[in-house]
């Protein structure tokens, strides 16, 4: 399957600080952003570009452009604290909101809010959303993506877990995921072992 393992040591770097249960929210926002940046270059290798000209002080050069097109998709609420960091990659972009919430007994998501640019056919789309567990919200978000005509998917995540890859491949087998960490599985209560906890909690500090 498309599944992209990335090994910059930045990535790894910043990974570690959001994985130490001492690393404050003010911290943990910070790499959240720093290592949303690093994997959102992996992401956009083969982001569609124009060709342009532009005059340098010293005479005219060639260069290339993103196309307009791309789609940055946060689910919510984790996935915001990667969003302002594609945003600044991709200025242009247009955004669109999946709101989803696991259950906490049972980890099943249920759908909030959801609002998608219309047709997504001719679109670039990156979903962002830090953490694939059971697989059951990136499923659903991609669901959605999809039901709006999205084919060029891409997700960024920043821990996953074996189960969830699996069933993103099952449903979804041909969306690309870019992840820098494989993690052992899922415990009790599915969150990822051993993971880095509750994304957005860490995040947002609830
Ligand atoms: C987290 C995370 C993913 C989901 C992953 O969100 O941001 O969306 O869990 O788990 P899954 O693969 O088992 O579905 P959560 O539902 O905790 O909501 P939050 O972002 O509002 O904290
Ligand atoms: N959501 C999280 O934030 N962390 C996990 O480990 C699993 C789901």
């Amino acid at each position: 399957m498309p599944l992209h393992l990335v090994q910059h040591p930045l990535v790894h770097d910043a990974l570690a600080t959001l994985r130490d249960a001492t690393t404050s929210p003010e911290i943990f926002r910070h790499m959240a952003v720093r290592i949303s940046l690093l994997l959102a270059c992996e992401a956009t290798r083969d982001v569609p570009t124009v060709a342009t000209r532009v005059n340098t002080p010293i005479g005219p050069a060639e260069g290339r452009r993103v196309r307009d097109g791309v789609v940055v998709v946060p689910v919510l609420r984790a996935g915001l604290g990667m969003l302002d960091a594609v945003l600044e990659l991709i200025p242009t972009a247009r955004v669109g909101h999946i709101g989803l919430q696991r259950d906490e007994m049972t980890a099943v998501a249920s759908q909030y809010y959801s609002k998608l640019p219309t047709d997504l056919s001719d679109s670039f789309v990156l979903m962002i959303d830090p953490m694939l567990a059971t697989g059951g919200s990136a499923v659903a978000a991609l669901d959605l993506i999809k039901h709006a005509g999205g084919r060029e998917v891409r997700m960024i995540c920043i821990v996953a877990a074996p189960e969830g890859i699996a069933l993103v491949e099952k449903h979804h087998p041909h969306v690309h995921i870019y992840t820098p960490a494989i993690d052992h599985g899922l415990n009790d209560h599915k969150y990822i072992v051993p993971g880095l906890g509750d994304f957005g909690d860490r995040l947002y500090g609830t």
